[in-house]
């Protein structure tokens, strides 16, 4: 699945929707409260991204009765599946000319080919990355931000936000710094679950 247009505006970040071919904008500055000095404004872009994925909570260190006590249902062997939401924060320097702080379609390039390409109809629990995680939001957003962060041709990554349900959304941010970890475990399409359907 692809990254979604308009739609229905998150209820956080300065959006900034271009349409299929950027054909119009709107944007927010935010930063320094008192708005005097422009060196110091940040301006964020969001944009946001859909896949459906299966997963199951659980974790092999816990005993299967602490499992079902934390989990719940959603340690349902079977599994159960999400539309998962991904909300891709960027914020840089606008460009003198063209306003834009990233190349927003090199960023729908990278964000479908590293997170929507790997993640949609597949199960979370057989993708490498989860191998020693339990598949929470929590650790889904941080996942996508680690394999994100040194990839965003232009600008920087601020934030990754996940809305899983009607009712959960996950954000999570840390300093991209030099020394940022690329994933431990490299995952390609022929990877292991790389063809599991998701459950509906
Ligand atoms: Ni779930």
């Amino acid at each position: 699945m692809s990254a979604v247009g308009t739609g229905e505006s998150p209820p956080l970040s300065p959006l900034v929707d271009r349409g299929a071919r950027g054909m119009h904008s709107r944007s927010e500055l935010s930063g320094d409260p008192g708005g005097a000095s422009p060196a110091k404004e940040k301006i964020c872009v969001t944009r946001q991204y859909q896949f459906c994925a299966a997963h199951r909570l659980h974790t092999d260190a816990l005993p299967d009765d602490v499992n079902r006590a934390v989990f719940g249902k959603c340690n349902n062997p079977n599994g159960h599946g999400h539309t998962y939401t991904v909300l891709v924060t960027l914020t840089g320097e606008p460009d003198p000319h063209t306003g834009d702080v990233t190349d927003i379609e090199a960023v729908d390039r990278l964000v479908n080919q590293k997170i929507v390409e790997r993640f949609d109809h597949r199960h979370l629990n057989h993708d490498p990355a989860f191998l020693h995680l339990v598949t929470t939001g929590e650790n889904l957003a941080r996942v996508i931000w680690d394999e994100l962060v040194n990839e965003v041709p232009v600008g920087r990554l601020e934030k990754i936000g996940l809305i899983e349900t009607r009712d959960n959304y996950f954000e999570y941010r840390a300093d991209p710094s030099p020394g940022q970890k690329p994933p431990s475990v490299p995952w390609s399409p022929g990877a292991p679950g790389a063809c599991i359907p998701a459950v509906s």
